[in-house]
């Protein structure tokens, strides 16, 4: 399958890393509103730049790899499946769950499939828990936390006023992770109460180049609430870019016969640490046979693979779209049933 890189920015070179030694996908083209970078990216995996028009118009191409800037992602998607493409978005899938829901109903019509990310779900330390809690080695779940707690990306990100914008905020930035994990591993989410809060209006840049340049918050940067499972487990999330730092992190999950501690699910290592009723301490589980690297471009694969095996692919814009669905109520205060 032939791909089209759409957004040559910070994340594009792990993935024309990654994409670039697969059997399964070939990046042809790559395209950014800054030509330049289009190019450098080109030289990277011996593909040709083009404009973004002419990417998606190619019939070289197959698959719109949409690595934008989340205030991009609906646009650049509707285009290439209006071309008749696949496409992959890097998360959020959309800003709104009503784009979301537009987008993966164009694709239908066109008989083209969505996905997205975050393929780190299909790592070994996700996939891991996910196993021991089907095969009930804690139990009947009754609840757990996810924690993602940060003070923003305005100190590493070289162009970091996206995550305050529209489609950013540690929910739809950071969230997609955490949700996209308790849901591979509990099963869809039936209810979302919450509590939201714009801690700063402006931030300060403090990475290079643009130390000193102010950005004016437009979304929440505190989101606290609860996830009621069709389960019925009851998971607290808080996602916040307004936490120097803590102790707490990642994901436990806590059931009747024991609790589950779950790997960073922004990557798709372990450790998967679990703790069995009347033990005396956790012990480190093995890692099922799945990727443990930096591997991010799977769910691409993944995607393409399926396509031409008639299968469904797992990093799928039907799942994004209803992590996107939890997340988007996680920046309302008040409860939405979904
Ligand atoms: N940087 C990270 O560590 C990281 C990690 C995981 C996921 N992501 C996600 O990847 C996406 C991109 O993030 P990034 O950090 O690479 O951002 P970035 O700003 O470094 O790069 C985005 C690129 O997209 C281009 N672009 C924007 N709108 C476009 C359009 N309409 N058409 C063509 N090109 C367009 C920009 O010119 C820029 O080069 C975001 O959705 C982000 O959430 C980033």
């Amino acid at each position: 399958m032939n791909i089209g890189v759409v957004g040559c920015g910070a994340i594009s070179g792990i993935y024309i890393e990654n994409l670039s030694r697969s059997k399964a996908v070939h990046i042809r083209a790559t395209a950014d509103l800054d030509p330049a970078r289009a190019r450098l990216a080109a030289e990277r995996c011996s593909a040709q730049a083009m404009s973004v028009d002419a990417l998606i118009d190619s019939p070289e191409i197959d698959l719109v790899l949409n690595l934008t800037t989340p205030n991009a992602h609906e646009q650049v998607a509707r285009r290439a499946v209006e071309a008749g493409k696949h496409v992959y978005n890097e998360k959020p899938l959309c800003i709104e769950p009503k784009a979301a829901r537009s987008l993966l109903a164009l694709a239908e019509r066109k008989g083209v499939r969505v996905g997205c990310a975050p393929d780190t779900v299909l790592g070994a330390g996700v996939q891991t828990c996910r196993q021991l809690v089907a095969d009930g080695q804690i139990g009947q779940v009754v609840g757990g936390g996810a924690f993602m707690l940060c003070p923003g990306h305005e100190s590493w990100h070289p162009n970091p006023a996206f995550y305050y914008k529209q489609g950013g905020g540690p929910a739809l930035d950071m969230g997609p992770y955490y949700v996209t994990a308790l849901v591979t591993i509990l099963g869809p989410v039936t209810r979302v109460r919450s509590c939201a809060t714009m801690t700063r209006r402006e931030r300060t840049i403090t990475s290079e180049p643009r130390r000193g340049e102010r950005i004016t918050v437009e979304v929440p940067t505190h989101c606290v609430g609860l996830l009621e499972f069709g389960s019925g487990a009851c998971v607290s999330v808080t996602l916040s870019f307004d936490v120097h730092r803590s102790r707490w992190g990642d994901i436990e999950i806590w059931g009747t016969q024991g609790s589950l501690a779950v790997p960073d699910p922004n990557t798709f290592a372990g450790p998967v640490r679990l703790f069995r009723a009347g033990a005396d301490d956790w012990e480190e589980m093995p890692l099922i046979d799945a990727p443990v690297h930096n591997a991010r471009g799977l769910g691409v694969e993944d995607m393409a693979l399926a396509i031409a095996e008639g299968k469904a692919h797992r990093a799928s814009g039907t799942l994004a779209l209803h992590v996107l669905e939890v997340l988007d109520a996680l920046t309302r205060s008040g409860t939405v049933e979904l």
